[in-house]
């Protein structure tokens, strides 16, 4: 994307990612995470945080959008909103684990892939995946 974001875009995304909080599963730590995340086509592929009681097969919201997306044939990005917060309750961003921020790597430009954080429609950051992932090892790296 080389246009910056909408702001009615951003708002859709907000408002879809916080929608998530309510499937997320997390009998364990009880922070909850939503994401939606905005392909090229313009599809908007949502996820939540899906705990396990062995703990490790976790996965996290943003690499449940990511993998719902991939599974369907979509393998292009533009952006991704991610909240969450203990009980569900936003009072700081969520920003996306190093596992999450390696899986965005793999499938998007690091300098234009653009990651909002947001408490609400009134409080949010777009990040860059370069910021948040500097010099980080993808793909191309294997050329
Ligand atoms: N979590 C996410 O869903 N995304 C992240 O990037 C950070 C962590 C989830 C995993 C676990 O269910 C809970 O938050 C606490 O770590």
């Amino acid at each position: 994307m080389k246009e910056a974001l909408k702001e009615s875009q951003i708002y859709e995304l907000i408002d879809t990612a916080i929608e998530q909080l309510n499937y997320s599963y997390t009998p364990y730590s009880n922070f909850k995470v939503g994401a939606a995340l905005l392909a090229k086509n313009g599809t908007v592929y949502t996820g939540c945080n899906i705990e396990n009681a062995a703990y490790t097969p976790t996965n996290c919201a943003e690499r449940t959008a990511f993998f719902k997306a991939v599974s369907e044939g979509v393998k292009t990005f533009d952006a991704i909103c991610v909240v969450g917060g203990l009980n569900g309750e936003l009072v700081e961003y969520a920003p996306p684990c190093g596992v999450c921020r390696q899986v965005m790597m793999e499938f998007c430009d690091s300098e234009e892939f653009q990651i909002i954080l947001a408490t609400g429609k009134d409080d949010y950051t777009v990040y860059k995946l370069k910021d948040i992932l500097p010099l980080g090892f993808g793909p191309g790296n294997l050329n």
